[in-house]
């Protein structure tokens, strides 16, 4: 037999080999149980001492060259493929990315923006103040009496300790303590809004037990209720995009206005196509098939408060207004649950949320939807 010849035929098809299988192939073919090398280990048995002495390192050495080139021949194989794998995968930087998850603007942040916008063209800057409160600010210093219903248990969230100067803490039932807030830090002359949270102990389908209000203050010599008015009907008509916008002043009460006023808006019933009827701000209460509805609370700041907020009211007069912020989305942008406003619901929010690139302006409207 002719181990050399043997393992020269066997190194060129191994050479030859094309792909893994065919490697393995080889293998089984050679090494395997009934392989061709493996047959001439088995007749090593048979020999005698002497010839087995002779050819039994040829063989043995051709099965250890076989078995290394059917490696080498396997791992260039692998290697070749990879390659080909990683030419094929390049990563294409032109083809368009996926598109990630984007939020919107809750309807409540982007009524807060518009106001902001309208006001600071009316020359008002935006203040803040803090939502647990002390009951001086909240309460004392608005003119609202130690008997005040507001001020019961049940109104009202109270925390266990007292302020360091010794009075209640609790959670701001209305943004009207920055009105304080703003006059004791500002002085006059003053022209603040005051968007934020509030917190009263109600909870129904109009009403949560938190819900956003945005207070509005003007301190200034000489100011009177006409002031009052063409500021409102400025800022509705723009933040309701209608030049239509009728208000109606009713004489009311307010411990810390005086006098006081609440203010309705005229709006149309329109039904739509859904058969339900839908209110629609613009015109006259009065007109035939039109009502008025109930916007907004304010008036003229009592002397008292001007007082408590460090000014002499015989110097300074002003006027001042307080607005539920969700109800202004719900009435422009047509929600009908004020509790989905804070249930974190996704498709409510992709719904009726915001773009964040979408920044309202005046001049591009304030209210564009996403
Ligand atoms: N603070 C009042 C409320 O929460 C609203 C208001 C503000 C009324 C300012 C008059 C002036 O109902």
């Amino acid at each position: 037999m002719n181990t050399a010849a043997t393992g020269q035929d066997a190194l060129a098809q191994i050479a030859a080999a094309e792909d893994l299988d065919s490697v393995e192939r080889l293998r089984v073919a050679f090494l395997g149980k009934q392989g061709s090398i493996s047959g001439l280990l088995k007749t090593l048995g048979a020999m005698s001492p002497e010839e087995r002495q002779s050819v039994g390192p040829q063989i043995h050495a051709l099965r250890e060259s076989v078995t290394t080139a059917l490696a080498e021949r396997k791992a260039a194989l692998e290697s070749a493929a990879l390659e080909a794998r990683l030419a094929a995968e390049t990563v294409d930087l032109t083809l368009p990315a996926p598109e990630a998850p984007r939020g919107t603007v809750h309807p409540v942040s982007q009524v807060m923006d518009e106001l902001a916008e309208i006001f600071a063209d009316l020359g008002f800057a935006v203040a803040t103040g803090p939502e647990i409160e002390d009951d001086w600010h909240n309460f004392t210093a608005l003119n609202m009496p130690e008997s005040h219903p507001a001020r019961a248990m049940h109104d009202t969230f109270y925390f266990p300790d007292a302020s360091p100067a010794g009075g209640k803490m609790l959670l701001r039932t209305h943004t009207s303590p920055v009105q304080i807030r703003s006059m004791l830090q500002h002085g006059a002359p003053l022209r603040i809004i005051a968007p934020g949270r509030v917190y009263r102990s109600d909870s129904d389908a109009t009403h949560t037990p938190m819900f956003h209000q945005v207070e509005g203050i003007v301190i200034d010599k000489g100011i009177h209720l006409g002031h009052l008015k063409w500021t409102l009907e400025t800022f509705l008509k723009a933040f309701f995009e209608r030049d239509d916008i009728v208000l109606r002043l009713r004489p009311s009460y307010f411990p810390f206005t005086e006098p006081s006023v609440e203010v309705d808006v005229g709006f149309a019933l329109v039904s739509g196509p859904d058969g339900k009827s839908r209110r629609v701000l613009g015109g006259s209460g009065d007109a035939p098939g039109h009502g008025w509805m109930e916007l907004l609370g304010s008036g003229m700041v009592n002397r008292k408060v001007i007082e408590f907020g460090g000014l002499d009211p015989n110097e300074w007069q002003g006027f001042a207004f307080g607005i539920g912020v969700d109800r202004l989305a719900m009435l422009k942008y047509g929600m009908d649950d004020l509790r989905a406003f804070f249930d974190g619901d996704q498709r409510w929010l992709a719904h009726y949320g915001f773009s964040a690139l979408d920044v309202p302006t005046l001049s591009g409207g304030v209210g564009t939807p996403a």
